[in-house]
């Protein structure tokens, strides 16, 4: 076959491959099952209101203290809650999502990334998409979905403490994959998959990797964001080894350039990805909203457990967040992230300034493309954490000692995190100033 009919040969066979979900199951998710009741509700949500309904336990509304509501919005417009709409804010709701909301999101996600599943059928791995309390809820749900005692599991550590929260007491064994400024390094993964045998990973019993996480902009620590080629690169080894991506991407509305970059979900033809979005960077982190998308057949499970433990994201904090999306509109929204990305490549270059003045000699750091992260390596100090648990505080500058961020926290960690998000740019000088100091002294 020449290269160009050997291309389109394995163009198809991808295309055609149907990915088995239940071989990446835990036993816990294999069990869960729908609660009746959560589907009644769900039910009775999509019925006319002429429906009389004696089937759910759901409370009384009219019993409840509050009336109504007018969130005043920075713009001047406001945001109503009517005595209808606060007893819908008040009552339970749907596991997956007020459906407005849903409707939008999912809007929003096949203008950003266009997902090639989006047209495939719910057993495929049609995109769907269900509401979470942040992105938190939505990862620590994906990883207990997915990971099993004893499971190899591929990250880029130094990573974001949260996630290691959420896989390490899986009893797993997380894989580091060697990462740089540009995010985890196709390379170095290939070598690390040489171990296994492509054709192992359908074995049962198999220890071949069956889920990889990332943080694919402006990383939490490291500000690292992955090139579209990379991420192509990973999404190959990911169809070879038929393992599944967890694409945490948080900062991906903070990206300091466009255009932004194409995601994994973008490329995801085979419906092997799981990307949590989150709107806590952008429009609040404390309403805890956050998003899931991916193949039908996890999402489903996701929301078998959200049935089961929290039962939904909070109706109020959904609909407040709902009414000013369908108020913005898609363009509205985007116009606000603009103004919101110029607020942080301020901060950004004031931090990189900053330490061009005051950190030159003593330390080493890359501009970060997106988040609010600088990843900061101390010259000559071997591990931080001392350093800014104990000297750190006698000067009044507090930063994050990278050890937390390593999968083994006690190991020792020459980096730092500094954020630039709430300080401004005379306190980050300032704060600088001192770590300078501190450092000096140090050495
Ligand atoms: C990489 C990463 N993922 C997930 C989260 C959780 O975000 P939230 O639950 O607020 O959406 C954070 C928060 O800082 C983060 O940095």
């Amino acid at each position: 076959m020449d290269s160009k009919i050997c291309k389109i040969f394995f163009f198809y066979k991808r295309l055609l491959r149907n990915m088995n979900y239940s071989r990446f199951l835990t036993a816990v998710s294999m069990a869960r099952r729908p609660s009746p009741i959560r589907i009644l509700t769900e039910l009775q949500q999509r019925s006319p209101p002429s429906l009389i309904s004696l089937a759910g336990g759901a409370p009384n509304p009219n019993t409840f203290p509050f009336h109504s509501a007018t969130i005043q919005m920075k713009n001047g417009e406001t945001v109503l809650f009517d005595e209808t709409m606060m007893k819908r804010a008040l009552q339970y709701s749907g596991s997956s999502g007020i459906p407005e909301l849903v409707s939008w999101m999912k809007l929003l996600q096949m203008r950003l990334h266009d997902p090639p599943t989006a047209a495939y059928s719910p057993e495929r791995g049609q995109m769907e998409l269900c509401v979470t309390t942040g992105s938190q809820e939505g990862l620590c749900k994906v990883f207990e979905m997915l990971v099993s005692p004893g499971d190899n599991v591929l990250l880029d550590a130094p990573t974001y403490s949260g996630t290691l929260a959420a896989v390490q007491p899986l009893g797993c064994n997380i894989i580091n994959v060697p990462s740089d400024q540009y995010g985890m390094i196709p390379d170095a993964l290939r070598d690390i998959l040489a171990r296994w045998d492509p054709a192992d990973e359908q074995k049962p019993g198999s220890s071949v990797p069956r889920v990889l996480y990332t943080i694919p902009n402006g990383g939490n620590p490291t500000g690292a964001s992955m090139t579209a080629e990379r991420k192509q690169k990973v999404y190959e080894l990911a169809q070879n080894y038929d393992f599944l991506i967890i694409e945490d991407d948080p900062y991906y509305f903070l990206q300091f350039q466009k255009p932004w970059a194409p995601t994994f979900l973008s490329m995801d033809v085979d419906g092997r990805v799981i990307r949590t979005d989150s709107f806590s960077k952008i429009l609040s982190s404390g309403l805890r909203i956050g998003f899931v998308t991916g193949p039908k057949p996890l999402v489903d499970r996701l929301v078998l457990h959200i049935q089961a433990s929290t039962m939904h994201t909070s109706t109020f904090t959904q609909l407040m967040v709902s009414q000013l999306l369908q108020v913005w509109g898609q363009e509205g929204f985007l116009k606000h992230i603009d103004s919101v990305v110029e607020f942080y490549r301020a901060q950004r270059d004031a931090m990189l300034s900053s330490a061009d003045k005051w950190l030159k000699d003593v330390a080493e750091w890359h501009a970060p493309a997106a988040g609010m992260f600088l990843w900061i390596k101390l010259k000559g100090i071997k591990d931080t954490q001392k350093l800014i648990m104990e000297k750190a505080l006698e000067k009044e500058v507090l930063l994050v000692p990278g050890g937390v961020f390593q999968i083994h926290s006690s190991e020792a960690c020459p980096y730092v995190r500094a954020a630039f998000s709430l300080s401004t740019p005379q306190q980050i000088d300032e704060a600088f100033k001192r770590l300078s100091t501190l450092i000096k002294e140090a050495l």
